[in-house]
């Protein structure tokens, strides 16, 4: 017999005589009432015990945690709070779950706890409803380029340049941490490397995105990308997930257009998608709200701040309109950023972009024309000769979620920068050819995914919207 799952049956419309589900006991009541779930749902099935038909001895195995395969039949419940229940007639402990060690008791535990327990905290209400929004999200970034008629290109992990600077980068080596060979000079010969150079774990799949798109047209990567930088804050993780679209021909006004229309379109897609989890996930995070003094309360719930992004026109504005509204700002005056802006110039901290997005604009604002010196080297230099066609896209409670450019597609104008900076064209020969054969004007950017998860969940930290969070000093599990 087809086995259902606890979604299904909380949807039926009828009764049925025979069903049959597996899941994990969520509590078990009065030596009675068992709430199964099975993932499919954040709702539990209320599966009532038949004292006619199942043994006491079984019942002494059923604890919070335990695993079930469960038969009887659905019908119309007696209690409150759910439409149908089961009558069990049959039932198998599956795995037992010992009581007194299981950490995820039917009480609230805080989030800080549930880290330490990676691998059982998705059993939760809130970490089930994160983890399948997650998901959610990710079939929409799929299906929006898809149906846009982008290529999903697959970059490599292990790259062999670390000329994109994006941020410090994870050695990959099969070297000999204990006894390296080292060179005449002393250091470490890396030409007796596994792959016979240095390599590292990929900042960011854009470089060899722009070389596909110099020939698919419109293409995008998803894929983990690595970052050694020693940031222990909310938004920052060592390993997370970028999603990073690149399209020939595109100028950045045609670059701002897309990212507003994607991002608009996943953040639709889950409101219509998966209403459940959203509704959860508003009324956990009004509660948390709840609990903080009234100033620093959202002024928004959840879903009411999904819906503002998704019905408004994100706010574009120069870097240079950015740095006058901030030398004007109350807090630049009174010097209360711990970063006090002096003059155009500045690169922008978290704190002026939170000030821009929540106090001044309260909207999502793109930032665009940055000053050449604060952004990498391939992006287009503006005829002013001072600022380049870079974005950054900034939302409220996130800061950046993503950032991109228009690329340089000027041979020696490229040559020019990378000369300033120091990368040495032979690091990025290929990438130089790019401007060689067939050079086009073209754009793209990268979105975290985990700060898209963050922001569509309500998670105020960035370790709760991945499964296994890696940071400074924890790589457990
Ligand atoms: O702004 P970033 O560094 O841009 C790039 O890497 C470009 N190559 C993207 C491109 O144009 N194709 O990173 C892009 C985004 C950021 O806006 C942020 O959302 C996210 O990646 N991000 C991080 N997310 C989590 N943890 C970190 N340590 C992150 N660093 C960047
Ligand atoms: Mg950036």
């Amino acid at each position: 017999m087809k086995l259902h799952n606890v979604k299904e049956l909380l949807e039926a419309t009828a009764t049925m005589d025979v069903v049959e589900v597996k899941g994990w006991v969520k509590t078990f009541r009065s030596n009675r009432f068992i709430a199964l779930n099975d993932g499919s749902s954040l709702n539990n099935i209320q599966c009532v015990v038949d004292f006619n038909e199942i043994e006491e001895n079984l019942l002494k195995k059923i604890n919070t945690g335990s695993a079930l395969h469960i038969k009887g039949a659905l019908v119309e419940s007696q209690g409150r709070g759910q439409k149908y229940e089961i009558v069990v007639s049959q039932l198998e402990v599956l795995g037992e779950s010992d009581p007194e060690n299981y950490p995820i008791q039917p009480k609230k535990h805080t989030l800080e706890f549930l880290r330490e327990k990676a691998h059982l905290r998705v059993r939760t209400n809130t970490f089930g409803a994160v983890m399948r929004l997650r998901s959610a999200l990710a079939f929409a970034v799929h299906q929006y380029f898809t149906k846009e008629g982008f290529y999903y290109v697959n970059t490599p992990i292990i790259t062999g340049s670390d000329a994109e600077g994006a941020g410090e980068m994870f050695r990959v080596s099969t070297l000999d941490p204990k006894n390296p060979p080292l060179g005449e000079d002393g250091a470490i010969d890396y030409k007796q490397d596994f792959f016979g150079k240095e390599t590292n774990l990929t900042v960011s799949g854009q470089l060899e995105a722009e070389a596909y798109a110099m020939a698919l047209g419109k293409v995008y990567t998803f894929g983990p990308t690595f970052r050694a930088e020693n940031s222990n804050t909310s938004r920052h993780l060592a390993e997370f997930w970028m999603i990073e679209p690149e399209v020939a021909f595109n100028d950045l006004d045609a670059n701002m257009d897309l990212a507003e229309d994607f991002i608009k379109y996943v953040l639709d897609y889950v409101l219509e998608n998966c209403q459940e989890d959203l509704q959860f996930l508003d009324q956990r995070l009004e509660k948390e709200e709840q609990s903080k003094p009234k100033q620093d309360r959202s002024p928004m719930g959840l879903i009411e701040k999904l819906r503002f992004v998704t019905d408004n026109n994100f706010k574009r504005v120069s870097y240079s309109e950015a740095i006058d509204i901030l030398l004007q700002s109350k807090p630049n005056k009174k010097k209360k950023f711990d970063y006090v802006i002096e003059a155009w110039g500045a690169d922008l901290q978290s704190e002026h972009e939170r000030f821009l997005v929540e106090k001044h604009f309260k909207c999502p604002v793109i930032l665009f024309d940055y000053p050449a010196s604060i952004k990498a080297f391939y992006m287009r230099l503006n005829d002013d000769g001072k600022t380049v066609r870079a974005m950054d896209i900034l939302f409220p409670g996130i800061g950046e979620i993503a950032g991109g450019s228009q690329r340089e597609e000027r041979l020696e104008v490229l040559q020019d920068k990378m000369a300033q900076l120091g990368i040495p064209e032979e690091e990025l020969w290929w990438y130089l050819d790019l401007r060689k054969f067939g050079s086009a004007v073209h754009s793209g950017f990268g979105l975290g995914f985990e700060r898209l998860v963050q922001f569509a969940t309500g998670m105020g930290n960035i370790r709760d919207v991945i499964p296994f969070p890696r940071t400074p000093l924890n790589a457990e599990f």
